[in-house]
């Protein structure tokens, strides 16, 4: 499995792949997670470098993840997602290679901190805790711990309202 920046001919497949993820399951309706990335390539939150794929050794795109640029108060932040992988590649490590790049990659950007909304349970085992706590308020108070947030430095954390790129706040 290797994960790599994202090219632009990638995205039919990092579209299929995401819808696949987060398909709902009784209706037949697009996974917003989907249109959201459609709109999210075409922001200017969008970073490159930040968008990253994993593909396995026969070229078949499993996994996909987008980081993008959002604030704590004025403070430049990342939000990180959507991130799926394929329903039958799930549980196989693809998730935490798409993870430990993005906040290898995040942190040798010098960027803060790292944001997503998710699974304590899962994302705990990366160093994101509880945002709140913390003093980062999230945009949904109900969010509560499923909102989290990691430091990539040793600098403290700022502390205000977060706000994701402007696609979220559409959903
Ligand atoms: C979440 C997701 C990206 C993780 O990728 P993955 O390749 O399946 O994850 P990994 O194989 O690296 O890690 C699997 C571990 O994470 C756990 N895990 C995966 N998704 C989880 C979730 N939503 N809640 C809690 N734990 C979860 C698995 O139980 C497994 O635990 P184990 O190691 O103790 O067996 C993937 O399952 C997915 O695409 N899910 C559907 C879309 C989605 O929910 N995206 C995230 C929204 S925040």
């Amino acid at each position: 499995m290797r994960i790599r920046t994202e090219t632009p001919a990638d995205r039919p497949a990092a579209l299929a792949v995401t819808e696949a993820a987060f398909a709902p399951r009784a209706s037949g309706d697009r996974p917003v997670e989907a249109v959201l990335l459609e709109q999210l390539w075409v922001s200017p939150a969008y970073l490159p470098a930040l968008s990253l794929v994993a593909e396995d050794d026969g070229g078949t795109l499993c996994g996909y993840v987008l980081t993008t640029r959002a604030h704590i108060g004025h403070v430049p932040s990342l939000g990180l997602g959507p991130i799926g992988v394929l329903p039958a590649r799930q549980g196989q490590g693809v998730g935490r290679l798409l993870l430990e790049e993005s906040i290898a990659r995040a942190a040798g950007l010098g960027e803060s901190s790292l944001v997503l909304l998710g699974s304590p349970a899962f994302y705990g085992r990366f160093g994101f805790v509880r945002a709140d706590a913390l003093g980062v308020n999230p945009p949904e108070p109900a969010w509560g711990a499923d909102f989290m947030i990691r430091s990539l430095n040793d600098a403290g954390l700022p502390t205000g309202n977060f706000r994701y790129a402007p696609p979220f706040e559409a959903l």
